[in-house]
């Protein structure tokens, strides 16, 4: 592997498969086509089967980041809570705030979960029509409990529940009709391994309706346009093409593999870095029972100059990846998402173990 195109264990972008990078050169198709609808329909077609979810699924040619604020935008809350544990979490909260929105952070220290009592505390005693949830905390490699955090929230039916599942959606269970989750977003960096900038987020009609009523939403995020267009296999504006052939072939391949052994061999991969760190005195940073299955986070017990660690990995064809922010030189995480398998997943231990 040249030094120009270094392996990435980094939490996303992930390497895409060569299969997926042909894909996505397809010749261009024009966006109102007939040929276009059938890739259209084809795309959500698959999406909606892989999250086994009957509520629409709207592709945006945005990353992520730009669905927090469309699923603000939309649903035009009174109040917001939003469940703050780590960088990603934080800036949802900030978004909504930026926005114009009144809202609430509940915290939790870096490396704890959000917990449902936390939830269920904070929802009893002040009024709120949206929460807002990072399922899988990119940065300090958190699970928080989902199933459990959706039981509270539907002891509170006029609660609008979002969803962040960057980095969990085709990672980790997600059940977005039983769990009653409302808005489920993520871009496609990390499980779905394909290229950044592109996301894909579901949509309850409860959803739909108060976007009827939302002011001031704007026009690019406007779910009940985005609604009007995928009734026609359609965009409103021209998406990115070539993620959607990306897409296409991804969601073949998933279902070759199956999203249960997708999430089984993430899980394994885990259990193998934890064991891995264990081994070597390097405790988990993340609070047990509450490990993430697609990217370990680990504190730097030992102490090893993970700068260094990072120009001798990349001298050998890896992009390593120091801890988010503040954790940086205090903590590592190694991802297990995307195209990783064992094999190269301890390839890459052994490249650490010999440098360290
Ligand atoms: C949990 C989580 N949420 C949101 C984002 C932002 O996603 P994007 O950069 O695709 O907008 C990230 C990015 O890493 C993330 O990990």
């Amino acid at each position: 592997m040249s030094q120009k195109s270094p392996k990435l264990f980094i939490p996303g972008p992930v390497d895409v498969a060569p299969e997926i990078l042909e894909a996505i050169t397809q010749p261009m198709i024009g966006h109102r086509s007939p040929e276009f609808s059938e890739l259209y329909k084809d795309v959500t077609d698959g999406i909606r089967r892989l999250l086994k979810t009957d509520q629409s699924v709207y592709l945006s040619s945005s990353s992520a980041t730009g669905l927090w604020e469309a699923a603000v935008k939309n649903v035009d809350p009174k109040r917001t809570l939003c469940c703050v544990n780590g960088a990603f979490s934080s800036r949802w909260h900030r978004t909504v705030v930026d926005n114009g929105y009144e809202a609430d952070a509940i915290e939790a220290e870096w490396g704890k979960a959000i917990k449902p009592e936390m939830v269920e505390d904070a929802l009893n005693a002040k009024e709120y029509d949206l929460i807002t949830v990072v399922h899988n905390e990119t940065s300090t490699g958190v699970a928080s409990p989902l199933q459990e955090i959706s039981d509270v929230i539907k002891k509170f039916p006029d609660m609008i529940f979002a969803v962040d599942a960057v980095s969990s959606m085709m990672g980790m269970e997600i059940n977005i009709d039983g769990w009653g989750i409302d808005i489920c977003l993520a871009s496609v960096q990390k499980c779905w391994a394909l290229p950044p900038g592109f996301s894909i987020c579901t949509v309850s009609d409860n959803v739909l309706a108060r976007s009827e009523k939302a002011s001031n939403k704007g026009y690019y995020f406007d779910f009940i346009e985005w609604d009007k267009s995928n009734q026609k296999n359609q965009t409103v504006v021209t998406p990115s093409i070539p993620h959607m052939y990306g897409l296409q072939a991804q969601i073949k391949r998933i279902e070759a593999e199956g999203l249960k052994q997708r999430i089984k061999r993430y899980a394994e991969l885990a259990l193998q870095t934890r064991d891995w760190a264990a081994q070597r005195g390097q405790s988990m940073f993340s609070q047990e029972g509450f490990h993430s299955d697609t990217v370990s986070c680990m504190a730097n017990d030992q102490g090893w100059d993970l700068s260094k660690l990072s120009d001798q990995l990349f001298q050998k064809g890896y992009r390593f990846s120091n801890g988010y922010g503040k954790l940086k030189g205090s903590a590592f995480r190694i991802p297990h998402m995307g195209e990783t398998t064992e094999e190269s997943l301890s390839k890459y231990l052994r490249e650490i173990d010999s440098l360290t």
